[in-house]
């Protein structure tokens, strides 16, 4: 058998090449090469302290660092080549450095396995794409503090079962938006802590003969934490799924947005226009301007939630420590990474360019009775029990609803057959700015409150 049918790297013990298809099938450098930076700041956190502890030279060690560098010059440049038969990131990297620097380039692999390692690539990849995520995550939040801020006075239907409640303000409406993105936001720091914990040294499952220091590895590294116990780290993926789950709440809490902006686009609502930049016209009707964006971006949401559900099912069954299936950890990850971003960037894009029709927002507040609860509770003011109060206005809305009218456009004489508590101030709290104004304490819609919640939220987002 000469050296070049095996696998040089872990060929020893094999007699026959590998099928040529199960090689292909088997291999993981398709799509593991995204993590190729990762991979040569692990190594040369790893032979660092090699040399530090003793292991290696003082030389061996700057020979290997230097050769790595080369590698991922050559990666970045574009003149890399990627072989399916070197399986991984990491035996290919590890036989260019090899055949850039000689035999010296073995000795990289010492007191080390690819789990380890590629425990520990994962975790510094998904560390940088978080807080490129947060970033996103925060911009976005910005954008939506400023256009609350723009409308805290706006009033729109707020609704209920999709039928129109009760008078809120827009700004309000836009800070319910910023709430679950904080929440979202304080989810994925917490999750971070938990990425941002090393498992190099842990080596293939139960450690490594050679005297290792794992705390300089891990400060090199920038890790918060190094692994307790060596069968967890290399095999856990507990890290991957949890980010998933944010993930996928970001991405419910914007689709659940994409929807309102949807219907908000539509003809029939008229509340808002989205820029030109991100919408897109039709081949056949051309008076067509669809809201792609956001109608992706709640597409795409499927996609992240399958990536959940196919991590959590990839790492049910595995006994300890690894097991090759973790190889499918990486391509739902990635998934759910790239589309996560993606749809904050284009959302945090997009929140400037929103604009609104304050006209038509107040048209559709004055239909549908926006007001009834406001006539309601003025009636329990002047002493009426609610729930006769409740009775009372159903009345005078059935009243109105046959003379297409509003309730304030109802005259005192006619709105008084249904009560004589009722009085000329009804009118206060009949308008819509009255019944806004009168939702006054923390989390209700009165553009003071909302105005208050934008400087609290200001301040929040520094933190
Ligand atoms: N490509 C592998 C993965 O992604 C690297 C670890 C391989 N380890 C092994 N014992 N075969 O999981």
């Amino acid at each position: 058998m000469t050296e070049s049918s095996t696998n040089q790297l872990w060929g020893g013990r094999f007699e026959q090449p590998v099928d040529a298809f199960v090689q292909e099938f088997t291999a993981s450098v398709q799509f593991d090469q995204r993590m190729y930076a990762y991979d040569i700041q692990g190594s040369i956190a790893h032979a660092t302290m090699l040399a530090r502890v003793g292991v290696l030279s003082e030389e061996e060690s700057q020979a290997i660092i230097q050769g790595l560098e080369r590698v991922r010059e050559e990666i970045e440049a574009g003149k890399f080549e990627w072989s399916i038969e070197l399986e991984d990131v990491h035996m290919n990297i590890e036989r260019r450095l090899t055949d850039l620097i000689g035999d010296v380039g073995k000795k990289l692999h010492t007191g080390r396995s690819r789990n380890d390692q590629v425990a520990t690539d994962i975790r510094l990849f998904l560390r940088d794409h978080i807080d490129a995520i947060l970033s996103e995550l925060e911009r976005l939040i910005y954008g939506l503090i400023d256009l609350a801020e723009k409308e805290a006075e706006t009033v729109m239907p707020g609704f209920t079962h999709l039928q129109t409640a009760q008078p809120v303000t827009f700004g309000h409406h836009m800070m319910a938006w910023v709430e679950m993105l904080f929440r979202d936001r304080d989810r994925l720091r917490d999750c971070r802590r938990r990425v941002n914990v090393m498992p190099l040294g842990s080596a293939a499952l139960a450690g490594t003969t050679y005297p290792i220091d794992r705390h300089l590895t891990a400060e090199l590294l920038g890790f918060e934490a190094v692994a307790e116990n060596s069968l967890d780290a290399v095999s856990d993926r507990d890290f991957a799924i949890e980010f998933c789950a944010c993930a996928s709440l970001i991405m419910t809490h914007l689709s659940r947005f994409s929807e309102e902006l949807v219907l908000w686009c539509s003809q029939q609502f008229g509340f808002v226009a989205i820029g030109d930049a991100f919408c897109t016209g039709s081949s056949i009707m051309p008076q067509k301007k669809n809201p792609d964006v956001p109608e992706l971006v709640r597409g795409k949401t499927g996609r992240v939630n399958g990536n959940l559900m196919a991590l959590l099912t990839l790492m049910k069954g595995q006994p300890l420590a690894y097991n090759k299936d973790n190889q499918e950890d990486k391509e739902p990850l990635f998934d759910s990474i790239d589309t996560v971003r993606g749809s904050l960037k284009a959302f945090a894009d997009m929140a400037p360019v929103i604009t609104v029709n304050r006209e038509n927002m107040r048209a559709a507040a004055c239909k549908g009775f926006a007001t009834a609860t406001d006539l309601a509770d003025y009636l329990v003011r002047k002493g009426i029990p609610f729930r006769d109060a409740h009775e009372v206005v159903g009345k005078a809305v059935a009243h109105a609803e046959n003379q297409a009218k509003d309730l304030a456009e109802l005259s005192l004489d006619e709105l008084q057959k249904f009560s004589p508590a009722i009085k000329e101030d009804v009118y206060d709290v009949l308008m819509l700015e009255g019944a806004l104004a009168a939702r006054d304490h923390l989390g209700g819609t009165a553009p003071l409150q909302v105005r208050a919640a934008i400087a609290r939220a200001r301040s929040r987002i520094e933190s």
